[in-house]
């Protein structure tokens, strides 16, 4: 079997630990790619280059570090690459690498920051042949997949409803509405109307967030799902999978619980097969590897299902800005709720609330 040349670009440090700026992603992703005993890491790039360093000493790898990651992909040609920056900056990383002839790139999620940068990813993945995928890892749990299970196994009838609560549509949305799209088994959606609520930004990993949200929105196989964001959102429960002959309920994303039309109380699923930690991270890359090495394999986190739920998301901002449905595909190219926030439509810079008399 073939070993690959492997490199990341934004190295950061692990959580919590001294000078961190974030979860430090790439540890993860370094940690599932060694696993697979398939990779050897050739280089890595970071603006920080004391990052980069204690990085590699971390993993006592003797690699080049970089702190241009164009250089590093033009010097070193890898063919796997891991992107662990802050979501600005997935876009152009993924485009230059897939231009530069990397095989596979293991992304993080989000996306990107504007629909426009999401559809560029997706234009030179497609024009390169590059196999890309974002780290919604989740996909890999066992109580979401056992979801999955019970509704192809028909126990649940046909599927009508998903709910979900989350801090944000963006930053933790994108993992839900993943998951919403997995279970629906990535079918594209075909309208969403959305309503969100800023008034002063939440800033994660240097993107703004709304502080409420509300969407809804309807598959083309005429599933409808509904998403409540932020830090008024109460739907009883974290997720709740609506059948015609049953409900499924996530209350936690390592608990699951069922009842039918046979059922006379909820049944709960036992979780057995203990993934956890990093465990769906690892799973991740393995199937990244998989598809590299069986040409025509999709892998479970690939840009092709990431793509479609990125779309709900801009579509709901836009939908705020519209004050209206919004049919797909998604025409603006913006992040609405960058731009509102710019324009002072929404954010600190409106004015206040008409007072009703
Ligand atoms: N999948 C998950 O469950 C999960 C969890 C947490 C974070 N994330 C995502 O992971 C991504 C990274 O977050 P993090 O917490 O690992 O960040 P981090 O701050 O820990 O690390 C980011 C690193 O990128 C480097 N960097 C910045 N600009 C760069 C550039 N131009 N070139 C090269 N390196 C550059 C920084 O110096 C830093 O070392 C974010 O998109 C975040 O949403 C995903």
């Amino acid at each position: 079997m073939s070993v690959y040349r492997y490199a990341i670009i934004g190295t950061g440090r692990p959580w919590k630990s001294d000078g961190a700026t974030g979860f430090g992603m790439s540890h993860t992703h370094q940690h599932g790619f060694a696993k697979t005993g398939r990779t050897e890491l050739v280089a890595v790039a970071d603006v920080r280059e004391d990052n980069a360093r204690l990085f590699l000493d971390k993993y006592n790898v003797d690699a080049p570090i970089f702190t241009n990651y164009e250089e590093m992909l033009a010097e070193i040609k890898p063919e796997i690459l891991s992107i662990a920056t802050w979501p600005h900056l997935h876009a152009d990383m993924t485009v230059a690498a897939c231009e530069a002839g990397v095989k596979a790139i293991h992304c993080e999620k989000p996306m990107a920051t504007t629909w426009g940068d999401a559809k560029r990813m997706k234009a030179a993945a497609d024009a390169n042949g590059t196999i890309v995928t974002f780290n919604h890892q989740r996909r890999n749990l066992e109580a979401f997949q056992k979801a999955r299970q019970i509704i192809l196994s028909g126990e649940l009838g046909d599927l009508t409803l998903m709910e979900c609560e989350c801090g944000n549509l963006f930053d933790w949305g994108t993992h839900w509405l993943d998951m919403l799209f997995f279970f629906n088994g990535d079918v594209p959606a075909e309208w969403v109307i959305g309503q969100i609520d800023l008034r002063e930004p939440d800033v994660i990993f240097g993107a703004p967030m709304e502080q409420q949200g509300l969407v809804y929105w309807k598959w083309t196989n005429g599933v409808r799902g509904i998403m409540v964001t932020g830090h008024d959102s109460k739907l009883t429960t974290m997720m709740r999978l609506t059948g015609t002959k049953g409900i499924i309920e996530l209350p936690s994303e390592n608990a699951l619980k069922v009842r039918t039309e046979q059922d006379s109380d909820w049944r709960v699923i036992p979780m057995i097969e203990n993934i956890k930690g990093s465990d769906p991270i690892d799973l991740a890359c393995a199937d990244l590897i998989k598809a590299l090495d069986t040409p025509g394999y999709k892998p479970l986190l690939s840009i092709d299902y990431a793509i479609q739920h990125t779309e709900v998301i801009y579509a709901a901002y836009e939908s705020s800005r519209w004050r209206g449905r919004i049919d797909l595909p998604l025409k603006t190219e913006d992040s609405a709720l960058v731009s509102m926030l710019e324009s002072g439509e929404i954010g600190p810079k409106r004015r206040a609330q008409p007072s009703v008399q």
